[in-house]
Parts: C-alpha cells; structure tokens; sequence
C-alpha cells in the first residue's frame, strides 16, 4: 500500500492508502473523492481525470505517451505540470505524493 494525498483545488486533502498497482485514477473514484470524473473509464479518451504533479515528483512517475500528450491538449485546466490520473500506477516509489486537482474536469 502507499499513501497518496489528492488535494482539492479549494484546499481540501484527502489522503488514502492505495494497493499498487491501481491507477490513481482508480484510487480517487474507488475512494470517492471529489474532483476526479473519469468519464471514459480509463482509456486515455476524456481527459477528465487531470491532475496536478508537484515537480519534485514528475521524475518519479513515467513519461506521459503521445496519446496522453494529446488528450492534455483538450484540457482547459492543463498546465506544464498536469497529467492524466488514469496513466498512473502507482508504485511504493509515489509514497507520500500529493496530486492536486483543478478547478473542474471541463
Ligand atoms: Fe478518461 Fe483518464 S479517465 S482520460
């Protein structure tokens, strides 16, 4: 299990302990947190599972793919630092990492 905090864009932190393995995708939504819609279930077709990475942890995780890439495009939130939550599993390496979400997933 490694813990992993999302944190609400008005502050809001939820911290869980999450099976490796999982997406953090799969981790928000089987954990209920606010914030995360996953409309296309985690194929890399909605983009409305976007996150924040603080930069001390986007070394960490694998590089985002072309399709990834492109569906960031689509986003109204994303930024430099925004990734996909359903493109990232996690590894005991994520322990203590905090994600934030945006504003919406539109
Ligand atoms: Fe649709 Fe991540 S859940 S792109």
């Amino acid at each position: 299990m490694t813990k992993v905090t999302f944190i609400e864009h008005d502050g809001k932190e939820h911290t869980i302990d999450v099976a490796d393995g999982l997406t953090l995708m799969e981790a928000a939504t089987k954990n209920m947190i606010p914030g995360i819609d996953a409309d296309c279930g985690g194929a890399c077709a909605c983009a409305t599972c976007m996150v924040f990475i603080p930069e001390e942890w986007t070394s960490k995780l694998a590089a985002k793919d072309d399709m990834e890439e492109t569906m960031l495009d689509f986003c109204e939130h994303a930024a430099e630092n925004s990734r996909l939550s359903c493109q990232i599993k996690v590894t005991p390496e994520l322990e203590g990492i905090r994600v934030t979400m945006p504003e919406n997933q539109h």
